[in-house]
């Protein structure tokens, strides 16, 4: 075990608390400045943006739907109420981008029109992990939540793969440009409130595996393999597919992966779990 072992991690009910005092509401946030920003944006850029904004739409959707199995999974009521509030969370981003779908985008539209739009330039890796390795994760939680398995799969998946890698990097760099040029600021603001809830979401996926893989060792095994299975499909899906690259906005591809692996590497160490094993 790493010697993040020792180090002090949140629990639910720390979470939970943390929560309490962190509201936001999705129709609050101003968006009355972004309209002009976005009409203004030169065709490479705009075209990279709505990859980036399509991929946050969708992945949203996938994530406030395929949620329900953890909290069934709940192993007592401290984690039951922070598993409850991400689910909130999640809800929340899925309502902002939508806003911002209707506001700013496009017309006004259900979400589920808006969702199935985003699709559209999405590519495959983007649709292995949304749509097949997660929908399946967590159909199996749904099924049985108390197998343990199930659980660890699902968050690592959930937590790990999706959050904690391809969320963090894409807010950490489309924040970073956004702020950096005062680009779209409503969408800035709402997404840099989105980047804080998801800081939450991690640190309950970090705290949970250590518990895990501490109590069940084996258990490590299964993180590994769902890492490794799916850790392709995050590099790949961080590229726009065709023939646009994220240089356009002058994001470098290659500090985009090692950014995201470091991460993940430095929150493996905590959890006990090393991908060369
Ligand atoms: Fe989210
Ligand atoms: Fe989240």
């Amino acid at each position: 075990m790493g010697s993040g072992a020792a180090l002090s991690l949140k629990d639910p009910q720390g979470l939970y608390l943390d929560w309490e005092t962190a509201h936001w509401a999705a129709q609050d946030i101003d968006l009355a400045g972004d309209p002009a920003d976005w009409a203004a944006l030169d065709d490479g850029e705009r075209q990279l943006l709505q990859f980036a904004l399509s991929s946050l739409m969708v992945a949203e959707e996938r994530i406030s739907t395929q949620f329900c199995g953890l909290v069934l999974a709940q192993d007592d009521e401290e984690e039951g109420s922070y598993l409850a509030t991400q689910l909130v969370d999640e809800v929340r981003h899925m309502q902002f981008y939508a806003r911002f779908q209707n506001e700013v985008i496009a017309d006004p539209a259900a979400i589920a029109a808006h969702v199935e739009r985003a699709r559209t330039v999405l590519s495959d890796p983007f649709r292995r992990i949304f749509d097949e390795a997660l929908v399946e994760a967590h159909e199996r939680l749904r099924l049985d939540p108390s197998d343990r398995e199930a659980k660890v799969g699902f968050v690592t998946i959930y937590h790990m793969v999706i959050e904690g890698t391809l969320g963090l990097v894409t807010s950490h760099f489309l924040l970073g440009l956004l702020r950096e040029r005062g680009l779209l600021p409503g969408f800035a603001d709402g997404y840099g409130r989105i980047a804080a809830d998801e800081q939450r979401h991690i640190a309950y996926g970090t705290w949970f595996l250590r518990e895990a893989v501490a109590e069940e060792p084996a258990l490590a095994q299964v993180v590994r393999d769902r890492l490794i299975e799916l850790l392709p499909a995050v590099a790949e899906s961080l590229s726009p597919p065709g023939d646009v690259a994220f240089e356009a906005l002058g994001i470098d591809q290659g500090a985009l992966s090692e950014f995201g692996l470091n991460a993940l590497n430095r929150r493996l160490a905590i959890i006990g779990v090393s991908l060369q094993d």
